[in-house]
């Protein structure tokens, strides 16, 4: 039996709290800012449905054995504030979050030896509260190693494509080549059909191009095959696709840019890498939110 708490049940959180809450060796509950009674999940398989308990405030819980962050990556700093309550010496925290900084981004508030960084597909959407849609196969990468192997046990009793890997370096690099080229669709506010337009795919591309060479620069082994594959893929995939920074913008909410484009700018500096396609969508999309 393994105690685990879900921070953050939105898209991907409240779908892998009902993944999680179908083996009764789990006890799972979630630490939530906006309070829910139960889970409603439309997945491929069918209709998921889950009670965890649901805690709003950090002295409602104890340590666990596993706390598992399911936040947007801008909301990691309020994410650990939980920590406090919610960990203790044998605790465990998986990052289930997009980008390539699971690890940085709660190095100051966590025993890294204890994190494990997770990269997921999973292509949920948040309805309401509790209630989301999981539109296909969920997969999962983390590195190779007992924490990892113990993080992937959680989830044994699911359908799930989960797997341990030497190279999760490059695993993570990999998606942001996607992630990051997905900035234009939320400049533009249109979704991925925009990839048509030939000077739009171009620009995709230099953002991809500049994502590999800060990538191969951080250690990942990335292929410039990933350019056009990536491209080709986005022009055969549905036009109406919308990504999250999409989503976010087109709701009002914060957006993903430094954790998927600004990231790319910072560490390309530590390298001498100029990413100026790159730093464009951050300036893009940071003054669409500015008044
Ligand atoms: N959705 C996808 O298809 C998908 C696929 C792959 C990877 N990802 C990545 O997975 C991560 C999560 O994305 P998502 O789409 O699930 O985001 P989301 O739907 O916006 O859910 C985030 C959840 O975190 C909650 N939250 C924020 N701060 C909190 C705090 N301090 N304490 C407790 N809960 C808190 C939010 O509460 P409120 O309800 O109050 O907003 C929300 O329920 C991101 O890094 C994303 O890029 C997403």
């Amino acid at each position: 039996m393994a105690s685990i708490l879900l921070i953050g049940p939105g898209a991907i959180g409240a779908t892998l709290t009902a993944w999680l809450a179908q083996d009764d060796r789990h006890d799972v509950a979630v630490a939530a800012r906006t309070p829910f009674d139960s889970i409603e999940v439309q997945t491929p398989e069918g209709i998921l449905r889950a009670r965890p308990r649901v805690f709003t405030e950090f002295g409602q819980v104890s340590p666990v054995d596993w706390v598992l962050v399911a936040t947007k990556a801008y909301d990691s700093d309020s994410a650990a504030a939980w920590f406090p309550t919610a960990c203790g010496p044998r605790t465990r925290v998986a990052v289930i979050q997009n980008g390539v900084e699971h690890i940085a981004r709660f190095a100051k508030h966590f025993d890294v030896a204890r994190i494990v960084p997770v990269m997921i597909n999973l292509p949920a959407e948040r309805l309401s509260p509790g209630r989301t849609i999981q539109r296909g196969p969920a997969q999962m990468v983390v590195p190779a190693g007992p924490n990892g192997e113990d993080f992937l046990e959680l989830f044994a009793h699911t359908n799930f494509d989960a797997k341990a890997t030497d190279d999760f370096v490059s695993a993570v690099w990999r998606k942001l080549c996607l992630n990051s080229s997905g900035a234009i669709s939320a400049v533009l506010l249109k979704p991925q059909g925009i990839v048509h337009h030939e000077g739009v795919a171009e620009a995709m591309r230099t953002i991809i191009r500049e994502c590999i060479a800060v990538g191969r620069a951080e250690g990942a082994k990335l292929e410039d095959a990933i350019v056009d594959d990536l491209i080709e893929r986005a022009k055969r995939g549905p036009r109406d696709d919308t990504n999250s920074m999409l989503a976010d913008r087109r709701t009002g909410r914060p957006m993903e840019c430094d954790a998927r484009n600004g990231v790319i700018v910072r560490l390309g500096r530590k390298h001498g890498i100029a990413a100026p396609m790159n730093a464009l969508m951050v300036s893009l999309l940071e003054a669409s939110q500015q008044n």
